[in-house]
């Protein structure tokens, strides 16, 4: 019999039990929905719904059932639909009547949505230590290779000379951005819905403060229709992993271009690259393609949910049962991405000679010339023209800028000087930077600093 099952002449059919279940996926909530049930038979007792023994009992019941599920002991089954009502299932066996007293004053819909959000919370949490932790490797990458100086590019074409920790350290404003995100997420995560019945709230003297405070929640849902309706936490947390699988997939670009024969600015650790089952010599960038590549599934994942709550009427409907696969899904392919991207980076080789030597062409310090006329009193538009023929007369003459004389410089202005060829150093195009924010060193250890400083107050 059905825990639902008086108003019913006939048992569903066999068809419709597996189809309407989701047992296969929500049991991932057991500990929660554990969590959630002791708190709210500890309000019970409390607000005297039942009687504080009762209370005891049906939590003594409920741990009992937690620690049979952590030994493995528990088959859940499909009859019963979900992980609230096997469990409830579970404990009306074990403790008889007054087993049927839990799910007094509460619904499966608050149920679940207090469930999926003290999982959600948790995972935050998770997530949180994982970007931490990617992000201290960032911060150390900056601070090795703050002189570590490569090529800069805009539409992929060598632009203007940076160092390898000016690198890192954009990579770092991005996932700190994405920590924030999280934070502020946390906060719309961290609102209890439970108490709200199954819409309307309830006839019982309840008191969810108590509630919000025996689970943590630092506040309480509100409006008990939209608490049981909502799903916006759902699709927020997946947005913003959306946002960081798109940082990670962008990085991870970055270092596949960078590992091929074509860039070798960097080598994978072999623990961290794979091999080709025909040609011998292939060593693959297969755990950044990969992440890569799950950028387009977390998208999918977001895609599913907002398509899934599009148009749903007040208050829940058992589409909202698809919210979980989308989110357990995004969850742990995220955990999976940040730990290992983050071994794959403190692993690889960063090749400095070949980055460096990739500064040498590509006319990288032409705006540093064109810089060095404005100071002597150009107008800025006349400098680039200027600057812009000097590199055409390099290229028919197969020269770079650095390998003109002062003679040659002269013939495109008479205001060169013999400093020009130190302006035109690359290690000067870097040091000259003196803008906040740039590439220079002093520039960078403020940004180390406060980068320090963010990873000390989390
Ligand atoms: N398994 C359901 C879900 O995940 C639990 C809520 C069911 N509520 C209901 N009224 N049928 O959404």
């Amino acid at each position: 019999m059905k825990l639902w099952g008086g108003r019913f002449a006939k048992s569903t059919a066999s068809l419709v039990d597996s189809f309407n279940a989701s047992i296969e996926f929500d049991q991932k909530l057991y500990k929660h929905d554990i969590m959630g049930s002791i708190a709210h038979a500890k309000m019970l007792g409390k607000c005297n719904i039942i009687t504080p023994k009762e209370s005891q009992i049906i939590i003594e019941g409920l741990l009992s059932i937690l620690a049979d599920i952590e030994k493995g002991l528990v088959t859940f089954q499909i009859e019963y639909e979900d992980i609230h009502m096997n469990i409830e299932k579970l404990l009306i066996d074990r403790i008889g009547e007054v087993g049927k007293k839990l799910h007094t004053a509460r619904s499966r819909n608050d149920q679940v949505a207090v469930d999926i959000r003290l999982y959600l919370r948790e995972e935050i949490g998770t997530i949180c230590g994982l970007l931490k932790e990617l992000l201290t490797t960032l911060k150390n990458l900056g601070e090795y290779h703050i002189d570590t100086v490569m090529p800069g590019y805009t539409h992929l074409q060598r632009a203007q000379p940076v160092t390898f920790g000016y690198y890192m350290m954009a990579y770092f404003q991005m996932f700190k951005r994405d920590f924030e995100r999280l934070q502020d997420c946390q906060d719309r995560v961290n609102i209890l819905p439970l108490g709200a019945g199954a819409l309307a709230g309830t006839t019982y003297h309840t008191d969810r403060e108590y509630l919000a405070q025996e689970l943590g929640f630092h506040g309480i849902c509100e409006n008990s229709l939209d608490a049981v309706s909502d799903r916006d936490f759902v699709i927020e947390f997946i947005s913003d992993a959306s946002i960081m699988m798109m940082h990670l997939s962008r990085f991870c670009e970055e270092l596949i271009l960078w590992s091929s024969a074509e860039f070798h600015f960097i080598e994978m650790d072999d623990a961290y690259s794979t091999g080709s089952s025909i040609m011998p010599q292939k060593k693959n960038p297969d755990v950044a393609e990969l992440i890569r590549g799950k950028a387009g599934r977390i998208y999918g994942n977001l895609m599913n949910i907002l398509t899934i709550m599009k148009a749903l009427p007040l208050a829940y409907n058992k589409d909202m049962q698809e919210d979980k696969p989308p989110l357990f899904d995004t969850v742990e392919n995220l955990k999976d991405c940040l730990l290992i991207f983050n071994e794959m980076l403190k692993t690889m080789t960063v090749r400095k000679d070949q980055m460096k030597k990739a500064t040498k062409e590509g006319f990288m310090n032409a705006t540093d010339v064109a810089d060095y006329l404005v100071k002597k009193g150009l107008p800025f538009r006349s400098s680039h023209e200027i600057v812009g023929k000097m590199v055409l007369y390099c290229i028919q003459q197969g020269k770079t800028i650095d390998d003109l004389s002062l003679e040659e410089f002269q013939t495109f202005s008479p205001v060169f000087a013999e400093d020009i060829l130190d302006v035109i150093k690359i290690e000067n195009c870097i040091a000259s930077k003196v803008s906040q924010g740039s590439t220079s060193h002093g520039s960078i250890e403020d940004m180390l600093k406060r980068a320090q400083d963010f990873l000390f107050d989390r």
